[in-house]
């Protein structure tokens, strides 16, 4: 039976082009995201493999119904890939809009963090993996980055986690892109990764033998 990949932030960008990966390879994929219409258009693209469930990871009772269902669908979940997130338009902390802070937050860390907690109890019954995107920007010091900050959160989770799930032989594995061409920026970005690059890396993480666990996945742009 074919593994089933869960993957939040799967209407655009990094998400969209992991599914397309993994469904190639033939993954069942599970899309979560708030666009309805891209999630079903990529579910048309896909075929039968897909299962399109959109909800807003920041509602607890959203994601863990959506999470539930795609595991009810498949059978179980091999694969959670905790990719939605977001930035600011405002930069930095004296110039910084708290509300924007507060909504990224939310997003960033504690979605990600309700991402786990809720797809956890699947992933412990088949030995199964917790991918997360963190960034660059979560290992270097920006000057202000109140969204690098969010994304230092998300390193020390994934390290954190990674010890939690090896009692049980799971593995948490954060990839960590420079600056990806997607539409988190307005302009086209040709000559930096391209979404499907750290797709490459978030299916080479999930497909090594049980020996082996890919922590991190640190890609930067070849120009
Ligand atoms: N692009 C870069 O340079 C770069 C570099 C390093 C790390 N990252 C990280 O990569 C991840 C993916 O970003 P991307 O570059 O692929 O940008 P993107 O194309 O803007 O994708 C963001 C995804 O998150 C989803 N999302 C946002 N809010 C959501 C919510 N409340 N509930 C459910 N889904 C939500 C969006 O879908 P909906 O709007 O349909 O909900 C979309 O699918 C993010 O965590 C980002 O921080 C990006």
């Amino acid at each position: 039976m074919a593994k089933t990949l869960l993957i939040t932030g799967a209407s655009s960008g990094i998400g969209a082009a992991t599914a397309r990966a993994a469904a190639a390879a033939g993954w069942s994929v599970a899309l979560l995201a708030r666009s309805k219409d891209k999630l079903d258009a990529l579910k048309g693209e896909i075929g039968e493999q897909a299962l399109s469930l959109p909800c807003d990871v920041t509602d607890r009772d959203e994601l863990k119904q959506a999470i539930d269902t795609a595991a009810d669908h498949f059978g179980g979940l091999d694969a959670v890939f905790a990719n939605a997130g977001t930035g600011v338009s405002s930069p930095g902390v004296e110039n910084g809009d708290p509300q924007e802070w507060h909504a990224m937050i939310h997003l960033n860390v504690l979605a990600v963090l309700t991402t786990a907690h809720a797809s956890l109890p699947h992933l412990r019954k088949t030995k199964g993996h917790f991918v997360v995107t963190g960034s660059k920007a979560g290992r270097d010091h920006l000057k202000g980055s109140v969204y690098g900050a969010t994304k230092w959160f998300v390193q020390g989770l994934a390290g954190n986690l990674a010890e939690e799930m090896r009692e049980w032989g799971g593995r948490c594995t954060v990839i960590t892109p420079g600056m990806v061409d997607t539409p988190f920026f307005d302009e086209p970005k040709p000559d930096k990764i391209q979404p499907e690059d750290v797709a490459n890396g978030v299916l080479f993480a999930i497909s090594q033998p049980d020996t082996a666990a890919v922590r991190e996945i640190h890609i930067m742009p070849n120009d």
